[in-house]
């Protein structure tokens, strides 16, 4: 969701603080603007500014806008990409705000939720509103009572940076709900919400913690109530580069191998059939005492999170619940000392999962992460927990993280497990030869795009899977609706004849994961009925499965595998369906409309 960067050092701020806003774009937005000083006054000596600039739409018109503008170096600059949320998309409401003697300038994200009561009473004070957003009201608390008392005021989530033009030298930070990282090296101090924008330009960083604020100058950093902790900024800016790939959502499907690699790197072993994860070490005597486990999470990580329970219940044969976070946090549930609960998320930003967290810590439960963003609040604020290492993902949609999360839910379930089964030893092994089984499904995604060109006249579809593949056909349904905006439900099997068999008919195509497992001819069946009905079929099958070629119209053939790990495998041809049915389109498959790469409010 929006984003934010700020400068304060030696150097000229405004080319700075928007080529960190193109750092961010990822996160989608459809408004930007900066507030920097902008020239030194040679008769006063005195900084003028700051000068706003903000464009609707994409960077490239902020671009076109601050073309030839120049900012006084050693003073701040901050900018910020926004995604409409209290008011339309236009000028007025793109941040940076500004109070009424036009002295505060600051970017938010996050939700003031009391701005409606903050408004009235500001108004009564003779203050004067321009725009239609809650964020204004920020900057006019602060005018009234300054940034720290104002910040007392406010209900919601916040992350913030002010600049003042009293005081050109100063950026005021404050974070509460909403991410905040200070990119701290020689004197400079770069302000962003998302660590990805610091990427190359600092070693160290502070991720700011809850209710930490305080203020970043030429002349040192004061950061309170809790003291600043230096870290490491642990992004490869390599990575985050497109490389080769016209797309990061293709490029995100081709890491596909070698994020699964990464997620059980030094984490297996075959000889021992065993799984080690360190970040599940400190906690090694309360896991040995759990009965239960809950898994929260959301979009994607909650589809993942659905395999994972299978999985510990039937490998590590624990009770497992799941539930989507945004319906758990309000949710009245029994809670057991001797349950875990675990949270997956990408981002470790979510808002929903981060608030069904900090309830699960309250109620006192041991917390889990699986999380991808190192340094992320989900992760800082679980007890412990496991890095998926997959890098970070650009592309709007999840495509590798949903690979990485079913690599490292396999794993705890093999750790969790308290006996050692034959299955497990076959898992372990499986999973070190899967990544090349993924490489030759992507090799052959020319035939998938054939598919989609296939397919690209149905704007409705079905898609079918049971057992482990009914999540992964979950998945499959929200990736194309996603990206090629064509409406397609996930269905189990099983349910097909308690309701969607009513739509099937020659315009109503089913998108099968028909593989060869346990529930096999239960898939035969219902792809029977479907054809029966005129129902156009696309399977994914396992090679040399040759009634599956006379069954279906169309089949995406690929190696076989272990059941519990058929997901990782069949989701591939699912996700590069959805990104050439949205080539084909002429879509944005990067940034779908609508979307945000981390949804940081509720
Ligand atoms: C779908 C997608 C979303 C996310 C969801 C949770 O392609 O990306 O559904 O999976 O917003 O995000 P994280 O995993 O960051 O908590």
């Amino acid at each position: 969701m929006c984003g934010i960067t700020g400068y304060i050092g030696k150097k000229e701020g405004l080319p700075i603080v928007f080529d960190n806003l193109r750092k961010l774009e990822y996160r989608g937005y459809d408004s930007a603007g900066v507030a920097f000083f902008n020239a030194v006054s040679s008769i006063k000596h005195q900084v003028l500014g700051p000068k706003v600039i903000k464009a609707v739409g994409k960077l490239d018109n902020l671009e076109k806008a601050i073309r030839g503008a120049k900012s006084q170096a050693a003073t701040a600059a901050i900018a910020h990409t926004r995604w409409a949320t209290h008011g339309i998309p236009n000028e007025t409401n793109a941040h940076p705000h500004t109070d009424c003697k036009k002295e505060i300038f600051l970017v938010h994200n996050g939700i003031v939720e009391n701005y409606r009561e903050l408004k009235t009473d500001l108004t009564k004070h003779g203050h004067h509103f321009y725009s239609d957003t809650d964020t204004e009201v920020l900057a006019h608390l602060i005018e009234e009572f300054g940034p720290e008392l104002a910040l007392k005021k406010v209900v919601g989530a916040y992350a913030l940076a002010v600049i003042f033009k009293k005081e050109p030298e100063k950026i005021f930070v404050a974070r509460l709900g909403s991410p905040l990282v200070i990119g701290v090296g020689g004197g400079e101090y770069y302000v962003a919400s998302d660590p990805t924008a610091l990427a190359g330009l600092v070693k160290k960083v502070v991720y700011l913690k809850e209710g930490q604020r305080g203020w970043l100058s030429l002349s040192g950093m004061k950061i309170g109530p809790a003291r600043p902790r230096l870290e490491p900024l642990e992004i490869d800016p390599e990575q985050s580069r497109r490389g080769n790939y016209k797309h990061f959502m293709m490029k995100e499907i081709a890491e596909g191998p070698e994020v699964l690699e990464s997620a059980i790197r030094g984490r297996l072993s075959v000889r021992r059939n065993s799984v080690k994860l360190g970040g599940l070490e400190s906690v090694t005597d309360q896991l040995k005492r759990i009965k239960r486990l809950e898994i929260l999470a959301c979009g994607t990580s909650y589809y993942a999170s659905l395999i994972g329970k299978l999985l510990f219940e039937e490998l590590a044969d624990i009770p497992t619940e799941i539930a989507i976070a945004s319906e758990y946090r309000y949710a009245k549930r029994p809670v057991s000392s001797q349950s875990a609960a675990i949270f997956v998320s990408q981002s470790g930003e979510t808002a929903d999962t981060l608030a069904a967290l900090r309830k699960a810590n309250n109620q006192g439960l041991l917390t889990l992460g699986i999380v991808n963003a190192v340094g992320s609040s989900i992760a800082r604020e679980t007890v412990a927990g496991v890095y998926n290492h997959a890098g970070p993902e650009i592309g709007v949609a999840s495509t590798k993280a949903f690979i990485s999360q079913l690599g490292v839910l396999s794993l705890m379930a093999l750790h969790l497990s308290r006996q050692k089964l034959k299955l497990h030893k076959e898992i372990i092994k499986e999973l070190r030869i899967l990544p090349f089984k993924i490489e030759s499904v992507i090799k052959n995604s020319g035939a998938i795009k054939t598919l989609a060109k296939k397919y690209l006249q149905y704007d409705n579809f079905l898609y079918l899977g049971r057992g482990y593949n009914y999540p992964a056909a979950l998945e499959g349904a929200l990736k194309i609706k996603e990206i090629s905006y064509v409406h397609a439900e996930g269905y189990a099997g099983g349910e097909m004849k308690h309701g969607p068999i009513a739509l099937i008919d020659k315009n109503f195509p089913t998108v099968a994961l028909a593989t060869q497992n346990r529930v096999y001819e239960k898939m035969i069946s219902n792809l029977e009925e479907i054809k029966a009905r005129s129902g156009p079929i696309l399977a994914i099958a396992t090679a040399g499965d040759k009634k599956m070629a006379k069954l279906a119209d169309d089949v995406f053939y690929v190696p076989k595998t272990i059941e519990q790990l058929e997901p990782i495998l069949n989701i591939v041809p699912l996700q590069l369906f959805a990104y050439y049915s949205g080539i084909l389109r002429g879509y944005d498959v990067d940034k779908p409309r609508n979307l945000a790469k981390s949804v940081t409010v509720e």
